[in-house]
């Protein structure tokens, strides 16, 4: 989604917004643009595309100043282009924006009748002729500002910067983030702590409705009601480092081969290797013995995560679970109840449709807990307990360490629940803790199986279609392997329920179709096994995802094995989203598609 930049630097400010916006590249974006104070007049550079047709066309076309505004956009109101591109100018006044400004074809409509000429078809623009329209009535920055701001409806984050206003940036948090930077003499906005890590890791992030009056000497805060208000400043543990890629070609390899370290990290938090025990910190904000069920809603890949969940909360702690996707929970106006505990799950903790869920169960009295990989997100800040990923910054837009970080604290807040049911007796958590902590070695193992599947990778780049299959939690990894596949290689592809394919998928399996099964050596492998046969029978070219005793155990129905590591079973779905996370790599590398950044996606997706 759509980032946000501001400086009130001391140096040239142009080359630090472009170096910021790369830090915001991964949250996806098809054009960029920078305005800054030349000589204390608007100067402005937007190009389509990447960031470095933004860097050629300031080579060419030099923006000078040490104050200013960048953005990346990802379009929502008008396609990719240069006149769509932010920053949006009007008069005195540049502004960007994140999100979306609902009730923009009315305010176009009044500033338009006003004489006001609208250059793009953005939701934005309308918002610098506002804005300039009280200037020109003779309002200072401050006072226009503050009459735009509640007259904008839906969720967005704005900066703005003022011709003739050397010291002086404004930023407004209304359903999308935004964060001040502190300097020394120096202050800054961000759309997140990565953007602002080149500069300093100080960091004051806005509360909803808040805005910010920035000068280099500090920052004035105010809330929705316009009284000053006083918010923490807090230490970013993201720091440029962090945000590097060390040897590998891309983000996505280096957070695949993380995932032992971090799988690591996060299980030390849920898991007490040497007492063999759960220990899930905040799980005392939630009596699971007294639960009916639990709600889980998330997006994409993170859904995928809650939907193993239901497996396990459902056998480990005898708990049912009432999991859909974000989108769709939130408008189905399901019931929920009084102290019911609700759970959602996110990498970014910005997703616009899993927030809209939270708060509806939130409104309708459920305890909240988060699954999230930044503590300082909307979603962390709005929940009563946060059960934090430790899988650090993920750059790649398609989501890996983060998943696998997910579901190692599913999988113990699962065993902490079934204790507190007396479903688990001592000596079954003992065993399960034990399961849970070989996971990191087993990731190890299971990278190692990496020349296989780029072997794979060839032939599957020339196909149109593939399918994944799976039983039991493999099913949620076969839907992830799936939307892996798609999301980088642009291969269409589809996870179904082994057992699901002959009541309709298995007309499509063809001597082309390549087949992914997706079947440790489990309770259910036979049945996942039958399933194989069924479309070995019918031509389709099968690559078995399996371990040893499961390669031994499967006839000569595959025509490619990748074996992994024996497992035990509740690690499975952890070690197993390691091969199907390569393959979607492996093929897209071959295809040469945009593998960080996979055309169309964003990272943090801010907009429903
Ligand atoms: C897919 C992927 C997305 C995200 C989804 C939710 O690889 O990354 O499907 O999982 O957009 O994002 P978060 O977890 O930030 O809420």
């Amino acid at each position: 989604m759509c980032g946000i930049v501001g400086i009130l630097g001391n140096i040239e400010v142009a080359p630090r917004l472009t170096d910021a916006l790369k830090r915001l590249e991964y949250r996806g974006y098809d054009s960029a643009g920078i305005a800054t104070l030349e000589n204390g007049k608007l100067a402005r550079s937007r190009a389509e595309g990447k960031l470095r047709n933004l860097e050629a066309r300031i080579a060419s076309h030099p923006v000078g100043g040490a104050a200013g505004i960048g953005h990346t956009r990802w379009a929502t109101h008008g396609g990719p282009s240069v006149i769509n591109a932010h920053p949006h100018m009007a008069g005195r006044v540049a502004v960007v924006h994140n999100g979306i400004i609902e009730n923009y074809l009315e305010l176009r409509a009044e500033v338009t009748a006003n004489g006001a000429v609208i250059t793009s078809e953005t939701d934005t623009e309308v918002v610098a002729h506002l804005v300039n329209a009280l200037l020109d009535k003779g309002l200072s920055p401050v006072d226009a500002v503050e009459v735009v701001l509640p007259r904008l409806h839906g969720a967005f984050a704005l900066a703005f910067l003022f011709e003739g206003e050397e010291d002086l940036l404004i930023g407004a948090r209304k359903g999308s983030p935004l964060a001040v930077g502190h300097g020394e003499g120096e202050m800054f906005l961000g759309s997140d702590a990565i953007a602002l890590s080149p500069f300093t890791d100080r960091v004051t992030y806005l509360d909803e409705g808040d805005w910010a009056v920035l000068t280099r000497s500090g920052v004035t805060i105010r809330d929705s009601n316009n009284a000053v208000v006083s918010r923490p400043e807090a230490k970013s543990s993201v720091t440029a480092a962090l945000m590097d890629k060390g040897n590998y070609r891309h983000f996505m390899a280096k957070e695949i081969h993380e995932q032992p370290e971090v799988l690591g990290h996060t299980l030390s938090r849920y898991i007490d290797l040497g007492n063999s025990r759960v220990k899930v910190p905040g799980a005392e904000a939630v009596d699971f013995s007294k639960l009916n069920r639990i709600i889980i809603s998330a997006c994409g890949t993170a859904y995928l995560a809650g939907l193993v969940a239901k497996y396990w909360f459902e056998k480990y702690a005898r708990l049912p679970v009432e999991i859909d996707i974000a989108s769709e929970f939130r408008y189905r106006e399901t019931p929920v109840a009084n102290g019911e505990f609700a759970l959602f799950i996110s990498q970014s903790g910005e997703t616009a449709d899993t927030l809209a869920s939270l708060r509806y169960c939130k409104e309708n009295g459920a305890t909240i807990g988060a699954v999230v990989n930044v503590p300082e997100s909307t979603i962390a800040r709005e929940s009563d307990v946060v059960f934090q990923t430790i899988a650090g910054p993920e750059i790649g837009v398609a989501s890996t360490k983060a998943f696998t970080c997910q579901l190692a604290v599913l999988a113990s807040l699962a065993l902490h629940a079934g204790r507190q049911r007396g479903v688990l007796s001592e000596a079954q958590e003992k065993d399960l803790v034990a399961a849970l902590g070989s996971i990191p070695g087993l990731a190890v193992q299971a990278l190692k199986c990496e020349t296989s599947i780029e072997a794979l990778a060839l032939p599957l780049s020339r196909v149109s279609d593939a399918l994944y299959l799976g039983r039991g939690t493999n099913f949620p990894l076969a839907l992830e392997g799936a939307l892996k596949l798609k999301e980088l290689s642009y291969i269409h592809a589809e996870g179904y329920a082994a057992g699901e394919l002959k009541h309709g998928p298995i007309a499509l399996i063809d001597e082309n179709m390549p087949v992914f099964v997706i079947a440790p050596h489990d309770s259910i492998y036979e049945k996942t096994v039958s399933n194989m046969q069924e479309v070995a029978a019918r031509g389709g070219r099968i690559v078995l995802i399996t371990d040893q005793k499961g390669a031994d155990a499967s006839g000569n129905a595959a025509q490619n094995t990748v074996i992994l590591p024996n497992v035990p079973e509740i690690a499975a779905p952890i070690i197993y989203a390691l091969p199907i996370q390569m393959i979607a790599y492996h093929t897209a590398v071959f295809m040469g598609t945009d593998v960080d950044q996979p055309r169309n996606l964003a990272k943090s997706v801010t907009v429903e």
